[in-house]
């Protein structure tokens, strides 16, 4: 369309969104993060989530807010723009909004107008939790931020961040990847090592209403030719949270407690959130981010070869194998949620 009226309403998702409109009203009800908190500093900060561009930035009371990416004046991305004094400034006419949306100063009116309620900006909620900001475009009070127990506690400057980074795969698809037990001793056999011809054991699911968890077993490399044997535990908060820890058969060993999180920033890209608890400080915190952004390397390089990006919810597409059990139930637990359905 090149011209609309009046009466031609600019729904939330974007026409050309490629979640189609059932799964995305279902997931916009969700909290999901969209930036680690302390990166958002005195500069207008961009984010996608489910195809909705937002700006992000620190209001007068230095809060984090979030908006479309959108001025309402002449549609131009406010993230473009600059802050001043907790003001986002758009940078075509020089509307500033502040963090509830409000339009509080329109140059070519002058500093005394008085500016109406409905020149606004849309805002979302914005929420600090684990050291990252959350946001729902639905409905805030339809979900909880998932609860983690090993972060809740920390003070988030305790908390080890790997970088954040977009992943060129669907929020789904990189859940279903992270607790995929086959293809550790393939695709990470340079890092987690593992054997390829042993037979893997199914894990034990649980299953809940709002989560799906994982108990199995592991034998990792020692890198000296021998191995450990490691208990893993994928907790799967719906839809894409995952609450990860590692313990050793050998209790020496200090254990793995993570937390993998892939915000749906479009149908086939992921902003991938991903928080340890370290202890060690910041020089073992650098050590492990380092060991792990290898074994995402090695991810990101196989999920390359997807040769179909989507990820169907049933089971007639795809060869199921008894390993896969948690994808089976991960599954059935999107389907659940009321995700899958034609439009
Ligand atoms: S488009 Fe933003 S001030 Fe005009
Ligand atoms: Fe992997």
């Amino acid at each position: 369309m090149f011209l609309s009226d009046e009466a031609t309403k600019i729904p939330l998702r974007p026409a050309a969104s490629q979640i189609g409109a059932a799964d995305w009203e279902v997931l916009s009800h969700f909290w999901y993060p969209v930036a680690i908190a302390a990166e958002i500093a005195d500069h207008p900060a961009k984010a996608s989530l489910l195809d909705v561009d937002l700006v992000l930035f620190r209001d007068e009371k230095d809060q984090v807010a979030i908006a479309l990416d959108r001025c309402p004046h002449r549609f131009i991305r406010l993230s473009s723009g600059q802050v001043r004094d907790g003001l986002i400034e758009c940078p075509f006419h020089g509307l500033r909004f502040d963090g509830t949306g409000q339009c509080r100063h329109i140059p070519s009116l002058g500093r005394s107008a008085k500016l109406p309620q409905r020149y606004a900006v849309r805002t979302f909620p914005a929420r600090e939790r684990y050291g990252l900001i959350w946001t729902c475009l639905g409905d805030p009070a339809a979900h909880d931020i998932p609860f983690l127990p090993e972060f809740a506690d920390m003070p988030a400057a305790d908390i080890t961040f790997a970088p954040v980074s977009d992943w060129a795969i669907s929020a789904p698809r990189q859940i279903e990847n992270f607790f995929d037990l086959s293809h550790l001793p393939f695709v990470h056999a340079s890092t987690l090592g593992g054997n390829q011809d042993s037979p893997l054991k199914p894990g034990r699911i649980e299953q809940a209403a709002d989560a799906v968890t994982l108990h199995a077993e592991y034998s990792e490399s020692d890198g000296a030719g021998g191995h450990h044997l490691a208990y893993y535990t994928y907790r799967i908060v719906l839809p894409f949270v995952i609450d990860f820890q590692v313990h050793y058969a050998d209790e020496a060993r200090k254990p793995l407690i993570s937390c993998d999180i892939a915000s749906p920033v479009s149908a086939h890209v992921s902003r991938v959130f991903q928080l340890h608890k370290v202890e060690g400080g910041p020089t073992a915190g650098a050590a492990l981010v380092n060991m792990l952004e290898a074994v995402n390397a090695e991810d990101r390089a196989i999920l390359a070869e997807l040769a179909f990006a989507d990820l169907p919810l049933g089971q007639a597409h795809e060869i199921h194998l008894p390993v896969d059990n948690i994808a089976h139930s991960y599954r059935a637990g999107l389907r659940a949620l009321g995700l899958g359905k034609a439009d």
